[in-house]
């Protein structure tokens, strides 16, 4: 599914002096089965602007389109029945691990395929499934979420969007406060449900992850899209024009070129990858 915003303002609040304008002229697209980062420092407007995407929050001026769908600050123009969008779009939140709340984890993870009218029996089936997916056993099914740690209830959370099959999945900051291994754990998970033909849109502040994963960078400040483009073009030119941190590849990358060595980027997602080609061109050097 395509994901296009046109001209796209949001303002938080409904009356001056209490409006702010978290979103400003917005006009960018998501490219169909991308694996988009979108960064950018604390208070830019990334949460708000992956909220627009399956009609959670509407934009006050412009519109975005979501397939053949319109959220569209003109209601004549706004698509009347928005329900089956967030089945589309999956939006897992910043902080997810909060909003778990049936009795079980199996229920909840349940909810959302029953929302949307799978029957009990095969809801729970395809929550196993999800749960099992996300590395959360057979053992926790029927505990109390309350009863996990807060990165399993998290994986728990992402489960319960898997389950709903969106074309789409949104995941808002999912790797902060979990340990190296976690994260990488989770960064494969999706890197596997993008190969399997999913749209990724990861919201992080981790350049390292944006570097290894993203097939696709928005940067945001104050409200606006500043870039958008290739991971590779913005970590090589403009990290410092938007005061981002270089990633440690990058930083090895341009260090060793100094030193002679070339490299092709595109062949480069990992720290791993890096040693691997710097053994090749010693090898073919001697
Ligand atoms: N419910 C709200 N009411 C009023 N202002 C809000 C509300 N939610 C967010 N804002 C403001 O809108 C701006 C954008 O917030 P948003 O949460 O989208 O930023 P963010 O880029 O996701 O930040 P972070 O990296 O900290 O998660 C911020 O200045 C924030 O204070
Ligand atoms: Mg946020």
């Amino acid at each position: 599914m395509k994901l296009k915003f046109n001209h796209v303002d949001f303002f938080y609040g409904t009356k001056a002096p209490y409006l702010f304008q978290a979103l400003n002229d917005i006009d960018c697209d998501i490219k169909e089965k991308s694996f988009t980062c979108i960064v950018g420092h604390t208070g830019c407007g990334k949460s708000t602007l992956i909220q627009q995407l399956n009609g959670l929050l509407i934009p006050s001026k412009g519109s975005v389109f979501a397939g053949d769908f319109i959220v569209s600050s003109n209601k004549k123009e706004r698509t009347k029945k928005l329900k089956p969008l967030r089945q589309k779009v999956g939006i897992v939140f910043q902080f997810s691990e909060y909003q778990l709340f049936e009795n079980t984890v199996e229920e909840d993870v349940a909810f959302g395929p029953m929302n949307f009218g799978v029957k009990k029996e095969e809801a729970l089936k395809i929550a196993h499934e999800s749960l099992l997916k996300v590395g959360i056993g057979e053992s926790f099914f029927k505990k109390s979420p309350f009863d996990l740690s807060g990165g399993e209830r998290r994986r728990v959370a992402i489960a319960g969007i898997m389950a709903m099959q969106p074309e789409v999945i949104v995941l808002d900051e999912p790797t902060v406060g979990l340990d190296p291994r976690g994260v990488k754990e989770m960064m494969l998970l999706f890197k596997q449900l993008h190969e399997q033909g999913t749209t990724v849109v990861l919201v992080t502040h981790d350049m390292n992850l944006v570097y290894g994963y993203a097939s696709d960078v928005i940067v945001m400040d104050h409200g606006k899209v500043v870039y958008q483009g290739g991971p590779h073009e913005l970590f090589n030119r403009s990290v410092d024009e938007y005061s981002l941190e270089t990633p440690l590849v990058t930083k090895l990358i341009q260090g060793l070129e100094n030193k002679g060595y070339k490299f092709d980027l595109e062949k480069i997602a990992s720290i791993d990858d890096l040693v691997d080609e710097i053994v090749k061109q010693r090898r073919t050097s001697k």
